[in-house]
């Protein structure tokens, strides 16, 4: 544990998003944006107890998005900026059990001495290690304030910070404020900072809304922190992704874009190969042994998990509840979802597999469908070891198809008419042949 208390803000209004739903909830790999950030938080030792989300008016599903997880919550209402959103967190900022170890039990939390972190919950890239680094400079410096801040080519409507002579930063200047000088500044604001709690609390009782947008700044308290002869630091990312905000669809696309390109990296790094990292997309919540080869244009979203050698794409979207065994292969224009498939088994071509349990050394025709779905209630279909399905088999679940049996072209297998193992099922809808398949390793694959 770091020992640092957390604000979080997420109750701003969403216009530039122009629709109904929260920006912070928006999906990017398999979390919500704020999920992205309440996630680096805790990996960076922050705990949700210790950690205090700032939601509007409307926030009971932002609310929901995290339920059961511990979180503090507060309602700023109506949102009159991130310096009043921060406001009225400060009082539920306290830490749930003593700052870093230092109270005694039973011990008043020293906030004299708590670490503030504060992010926006619209800034879904921010790293844990960038989160401690900015509590380890603070320690380490004593200064009131670091802030997390990196260097735009384009510094577009972020808000741009001000160095002195000595590198400190003396303030933030937002976009919508600044003039012809500021403006031309690269180094802007990422919206990440760790305080000094008690500092921090002195600025806030200050903060005016007289600026363009009519708000109360959060970056106004830094400018007063340096104006008070406080040290105000900024750490540059070493990643400019790290400031990335969502405010319109369009940095929506980028933000994931950019989540992309980290998990990508991520995997790639132990062992696996993306052969078009542009054209791949991986949820962060896949888990992706070494050896794996992944063909461009493949979707993998969710728990999914591929085993070491698996061979995916191109064109495949993995659903949630995949799980790809060994050295199995599935390509072009398969779907899979909620099932396992064994190891050495293929489904190369044209299928959906959906509520299944395969076995090992199958081989899946092209075109076969798991017929799942009844209108009503999804059902399971089986297929065990060795079986072999033909081309444009439909399985209508609940169904089983057992080992070494082998389906017909076209066949038909109707639901609870369950092929025996061996067996040879044909025809529409399908009918036993009675007769044991000849052994799976004598047929072709296709
Ligand atoms: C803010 C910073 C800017 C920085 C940028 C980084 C200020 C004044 N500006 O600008 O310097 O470059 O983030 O992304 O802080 N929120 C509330 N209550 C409010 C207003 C906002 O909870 O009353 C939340 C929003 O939901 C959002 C976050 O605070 O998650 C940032 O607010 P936003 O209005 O998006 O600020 P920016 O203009 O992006
Ligand atoms: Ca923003």
């Amino acid at each position: 544990m770091s020992g640092a208390i957390a604000i979080v803000l997420a109750a701003g209004r969403s216009r530039r998003m122009k629709g109904s739903i929260p920006k912070v909830l928006h999906p990017i790999l398999g979390r919500t944006v704020l999920g992205h950030v309440l996630d680096a938080l805790v990996a960076a030792g922050v705990a949700p107890a210790d950690t205090v989300l700032v939601v509007g008016r409307d926030g009971d599903a932002v609310r929901d998005s995290v339920g059961g997880r511990g979180y503090r919550f507060v309602v700023q209402d109506p949102p009159l900026g991130t310096g009043d959103a921060v406001r009225c967190a400060l009082p539920a900022a306290r830490p749930s059990i003593g700052v870093a170890g230092r109270a005694e039990p039973g011990a008043l939390p020293d906030l004299a001495h708590a670490d503030l972190v504060v992010l926006c919950g619209d800034a879904p890239l921010v790293s844990p290690e960038t989160i401690a680094l900015l509590l380890e400079r603070r320690r380490s410096t004593g200064a009131a304030c670091v802030l997390l801040s990196a260097r735009l080519a384009v510094p577009g409507a972020y808000g741009r910070v001000l160095r002195s002579g000595d590198g400190s930063v003396s303030a933030i200047v937002e976009a919508a404020d600044a003039d012809e000088v500021a403006r031309a500044v690269d180094e802007v604001n990422a919206g990440a900072y760790a305080f000094d709690r008690a500092a921090l609390a002195r600025q806030l009782p200050t903060l005016k809304d007289r600026n363009a947008q009519r708000e109360v700044y959060l970056t106004d308290a830094v400018r007063g922190l340096a104006s008070a002869g406080e040290r105000v630091e900024a750490v540059e990312a070493r990643d400019p992704s790290e400031v990335m905000g969502v405010n319109s669809r369009e940095e929506l696309a980028a933000a994931t874009r950019a989540m992309r390109d980290r998990v990508n990296l991520r995997h790639m790094d132990s062992g696996v190969s993306i052969v078009d990292p542009a054209s791949t997309w991986i949820d962060v919540d896949a888990r992706i042994a070494p050896d794996v080869v992944i063909h461009p244009f493949t979707v993998i979203s969710g728990d999914v998990e591929i085993g070491p050698g698996c061979e995916v794409g191109p064109f495949t979207h993995l659903r949630p509840g995949t799980v790809l065994e060994e050295g199995s292969e599935v390509g072009n224009f398969v779907e899979v979802k909620k099932t396992r498939l064994g190891s050495h088994t293929k489904a190369k071509h044209l299928a959906y597999l959906g509520d299944g349990q395969v076995g090992s050394r199958v081989n899946i025709g092209a075109g076969t469908i798991f017929a799942n779905y009844d209108g009503r209630s999804k059902h399971r279909t089986v297929v065990e070891d060795g079986a072999f399905i033909g081309s444009g088999t439909v399985l209508v679940a609940p169904v089983s198809v057992g080992s070494g049996a082998v389906t017909g072209a076209g066949a038909v297998v109707l639901a609870g008419q369950d092929v025996p193992p061996g067996d040879v099922a044909v025809g529409v809808p399908a009918r036993l042949l009675g007769r044991t398949a000849a052994s799976p390793a004598a047929r072709s694959e296709g």
